[in-house]
């Protein structure tokens, strides 16, 4: 990947490569040494990351996006197509680079506005970068605020949210590329716990949701029955349980 960086092409495009000058393989090795001394992301060394169909501006203070994040904005077009979701406007909370709510603008169309919102000064100017490069300012309007304070009651269609999920106590135990360079607000929860965190994103979220909205979070390994177990328990209909491609339950859906 970072020779492909270096060269301009794709990784396939390097299969038909007829050679590498001395200045591309000079700036090749010192990208690689620097990968090897600090565990850079191979993202921030690039500054891009594709996302579904996109193709996105990434960098310091903003999480990576991950694949498995895919199969929310999936689960999400394929409730949309089923006419699931209510009319309206969905907001993407804790946005980071825009990778869900640039990649539901996408998929859905001019039909659905996305609000994308985070705390993250950094994220939201990565974001910004993102919406500008797609031209979706039509479509994707970025607000700075805490959780989904700044939103009004009854605003959303979908609440979509890829949330913290990283237990305090398991950020020692992380690998160095994450622990040493993701920002840790995107991986550790303000509220001190996982379970603290989902029950606040569960009340806010049904706050700001017209009725029969949908919720869409994606889960840490482990940890979709508890937030499916409690959804039900608080009075979500439709409790749906998504898996990735390892077979990890990765996303929870349910209706207001
Ligand atoms: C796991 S990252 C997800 C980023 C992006 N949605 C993605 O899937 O790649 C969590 C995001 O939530 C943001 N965040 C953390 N605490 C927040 C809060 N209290 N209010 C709004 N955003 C918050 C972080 O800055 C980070 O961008």
């Amino acid at each position: 990947m970072l020779l492909a960086f270096v060269l301009g092409t794709t990784r396939a495009g390097l299969l038909a490569l007829p050679g590498v000058s001395s200045a591309d393989r000079t700036r090749f090795d010192a990208l690689v040494a620097e990968r090897e001394a600090t565990a850079r992301p191979v993202a921030y060394l690039t500054g891009r990351r594709a996302f579904a169909a996109l193709d996105l501006a990434v960098g310091t203070g903003v999480l990576v996006p991950r694949p498995e994040t895919e199969h929310l904005v999936e689960l999400f077009v394929e409730l949309d197509q089923e006419g699931a979701i209510p009319p309206g406007p969905v907001v993407d909370r804790g946005t980071g680079s825009g990778a869900i709510a640039l990649a539901v603008a996408d998929a859905c169309g001019a039909k659905r506005r996305v609000v994308a919102c985070d705390l993250s000064a950094a994220a939201l100017r990565i974001a910004a970068r993102n919406v500008r490069a797609l031209e979706a300012e039509g479509q994707v309007a970025l607000v700075r605020g805490d959780g989904l304070s700044p939103f009004g009651d009854d605003t959303f269609a979908a609440v979509l949210v890829n949330p913290p999920y990283v237990e305090p106590g398991e950020w020692d135990g992380l690998p160095t590329d994450v622990r040493d360079h993701e920002p840790r607000m995107a991986l550790v929860p303000a509220q001190g716990s996982v379970s603290a965190m989902y029950t606040s994103l569960l009340g806010a979220a049904r706050r700001v949701l017209k009725p029969g909205g949908w919720f869409v979070t994606e889960v840490g390994d482990g940890q979709a029955s508890t937030v499916a177990g409690q959804a039900r328990a608080d009075g979500w209909e439709c409790v749906t349980v998504r898996a990735d491609l390892a077979g990890i339950e990765r996303v929870v859906a349910a209706r207001a």
